[in-house]
């Protein structure tokens, strides 16, 4: 009951540091912590000064549990070192897209299919951010009404990208206020007083989809079980620095009232209801950011379906959308004893 865990976070990013606050915050039972990335230095994380040090296969060795926040693709922290951890007994929850879609990562968002984890091999992923607080709501939504289609635009924030992309808008913002022209390197347009509909790079699978809109897709079905769910996607960066929007239309099978749904929403774990457009209230993400709920507003039939809702969605997209929900999985496999 008493036990403590050996844990490593690999990332010392937004993401990674949002996890240790997070660890911490919740009183996670660490024994010892260890914090990875590409090279040592110091960091000072929830205002404590932590050693980070480079990532070797050997920073695994008696490591129990290991939270990656690296960078995704080939040469990123779980490519590189994921599955060799797995080999050598750690346990580790993977925060980036590269085994989301494999058939034995159990891809998980504890309020929705926490009973996949029992199926784990060593490995579970972490949904994409814009993925989970959609189904934090789609799923209560399904189980009281039963889902036929869903539609989706998004309206997402750039530290979704990482601290470089929260640098280049800071620095946008700076040089259009004092008449330069910004400097452009993370994203395909200027950021600052601007919005696009490219996340990601352009699907193969979905043709004229980008991959952030295939993620939601393919991610939902994977975790709501509903493999033949109608959806669609599209997915806009817009110059917000933290918590992602989310324009939600779903058709359900049985028709349902803005009221029901709200009621439904009210009683889902982790949705919090902020409805009140007479009074200006609904969420926006300056309010959100810093939350642990997904927050919905904005409730209301939609005249162009049968049974049809229209949601507005916030969520901070470094906490529910990536950390927190990453310790949620931690916290719910030492529930489950899997661990
Ligand atoms: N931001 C979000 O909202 C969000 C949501 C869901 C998922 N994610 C995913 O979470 C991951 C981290 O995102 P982020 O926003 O924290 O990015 P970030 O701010 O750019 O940080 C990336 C971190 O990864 C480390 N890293 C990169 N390659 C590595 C390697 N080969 N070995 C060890 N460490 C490595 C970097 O180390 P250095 O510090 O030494 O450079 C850095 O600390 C990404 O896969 C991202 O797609 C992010």
């Amino acid at each position: 009951m008493n036990r403590k865990y050996n844990v490593a976070v690999v990332g010392a990013g937004l993401v990674g540091k949002k996890m240790v606050e997070i660890l911490l915050e919740r009183n996670f039972p660490i024994a010892s912590l260890k914090i990875l990335a590409t090279r040592q230095r110091q960091e000072i994380i929830a205002g404590r000064n932590f050693s980070v040090e480079e990532t070797t296969p050997g920073s695994f060795k008696d490591v129990h549990l290991a939270l990656f926040a690296g960078t995704e693709g080939e040469k990123g922290a779980s490519k590189t070192f994921a599955r060799q951890a797995v080999a050598g007994g750690t346990l580790v929850i993977d925060n980036g897209s590269d085994f989301r879609m494999e058939p034995d990562v159990p891809l998980v968002v504890p309020e929705v299919n926490k009973e996949t984890l029992q199926q784990h091999h060593g490995l579970i992923a972490n949904p994409n951010c814009s993925t989970i607080q959609m189904v934090m709501v789609l799923a209560p939504l399904e189980q009281a009404f039963g889902l036929k289609r869903v539609i989706v635009s998004t309206y997402q924030a750039v530290s979704g990208t990482g601290r470089e992309a929260v640098e280049e808008l800071q620095n946008q913002i700076q040089a259009y206020c004092s008449g330069r022209t910004a400097a452009r390197r993370v994203y395909p347009h200027p950021i600052a007083f601007n919005v696009f509909p490219h996340i990601g790079s352009l699907s193969e699978e979905f043709p004229g989809y980008y991959t952030e809109e295939v993620k939601m897709i393919r991610e939902t079905r994977k975790i709501m079980n509903l493999p033949d769910l109608p959806i669609s996607a599209t997915c806009v960066r817009v110059p917000v620095f933290n918590g992602h929007c989310e324009s939600l239309t779903v058709e359900l099978k049985k028709p349902a009232t803005a009221e029901a749904a709200r009621q439904v929403l009210r009683e889902a774990p982790g949705v919090s209801v902020l409805d009140a457009p007479e009074k200006g209230v609904y969420p926006v993400p300056v309010e959100i950011s810093g939350k642990d709920d997904v927050f919905v507003g904005r409730i209301r039939s939609n005249p162009a379906f049968e049974s049809g809702l229209d949601i507005w969605v916030a969520a901070d997209n470094i906490r529910k959308g990536a950390a927190l929900n990453a310790v949620q999985i931690a916290e719910e496999l030492l529930r489950q004893n899997l661990l």
